[in-house]
């Protein structure tokens, strides 16, 4: 995660993130699933400003960028107060670190919302990240990644610089560094999942499968192979939960993707592609009335 400074304010781009293997290897003690989950943030962005600000208030607004309402989230129904994963995560550091400052945060939203791509959780990241630099508290990624972890479980991948391979609860993060520049076509149908109504109709693998030999496929470039070991244990459980996944799955059955499931605990599906013009081609052909959104997408960091 990187910021730009443009006077008192500090700019991040929060990326969005496509799941190119969710194993559900049990479920916990603690009502959470013990996961392993190969994660690529993609360039689809919101962008958050944060200026430090006297006061110790954090105060936040949040819209869809020019020309975007995503489905049935109309403008006015995305979350700003204290039920913003982002204004939390800023609340959240300022009582660790003890200071007096508050922020004053802007959100400008592209990532649909309960789709599966992250969104609240890179927003949550990116604000970590940003209230760091503007009140100069200077804390190592580590420890702001310890707090992500208490926000949401996906948030401190997004700390992180590139692909990651996640367990635990998906906060244990080990990088991987570059799989190489990926190609996907995103399309998200107008009503989103639930997280935890998705785990909760979930049931573990009785032969967990690792993402080890998917990371090995995609570092060797054997894309064919690849689309092969995709795999997402939640899609089924969304399947019996929303007639759009297997709409989306019939849908892109009939392109020739390289591989195609749903992302997280969905709505959003997506098909990894040969290259960035195959991903147009694909996008251009994909027949579905009724979608909300479809993006030509690629790997970033
Ligand atoms: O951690 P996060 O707040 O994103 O999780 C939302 C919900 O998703 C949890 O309350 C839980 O029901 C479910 N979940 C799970 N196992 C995980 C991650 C999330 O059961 N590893």
């Amino acid at each position: 995660m990187f910021a730009i400074r443009s006077g008192s304010t500090w700019e991040v781009r929060a990326p969005a993130k496509l799941n190119l293997l969710l194993e559900i290897v049990a479920r916990r003690e603690d009502g959470y699933h013990e996961l392993e989950t190969l994660m690529v943030p993609i360039n689809l962005y919101d962008t958050l400003y944060l200026q430090s600000a006297p006061g110790g208030q954090v105060e936040a607004t949040c819209r869809w960028a020019a020309g975007l309402t995503r489905g049935s989230a109309s403008p006015g129904q995305l979350p700003i107060g204290s039920d913003n994963l982002a204004v939390r995560a800023v609340e959240r550091l300022r009582a660790a670190a003890g200071i007096r400052d508050g922020a004053r945060l802007r959100l400008v939203k592209r990532i649909p919302m309960q789709a599966g791509l992250g969104g609240a959780s890179s927003d949550a990241a990116a604000a970590l990240w940003a209230a760091n630099l503007a009140w100069d508290l200077r804390w190592p990624r580590d420890a702001l990644a310890e707090l992500a972890a208490e926000l949401g479980s996906d948030v401190p991948f997004f700390l992180g610089d590139g692909a990651a391979v996640c367990r635990g609860r998906g906060e244990r993060i080990t990088s991987r560094g570059s799989l190489g520049q990926l190609h996907f076509v995103v399309a998200h149908p107008p009503v989103g999942l639930a997280t935890a109504a998705v785990y909760a109709a979930c049931r573990s693998a009785e032969k967990p499968r690792s993402a080890e030999a998917l990371v090995g496929a995609l570092q060797r470039g054997a894309l064919g192979k690849a689309g092969r070991l995709l795999l997402n244990r939640l899609q089924q459980p969304a399947e019996s939960l929303s007639p759009w996944i297997g709409r989306l799955r019939d849908a892109f059955d009939k392109l020739d993707c390289v591989g195609h499931q749903m992302s997280g605990s969905g709505s959003s599906y997506f098909a990894l592609c040969r290259n960035a013009r195959h991903a147009r081609r694909l996008a251009g052909r994909l027949c579905l009335p009724g979608l909300a959104g479809v993006h030509v997408c690629r790997s970033c960091r």
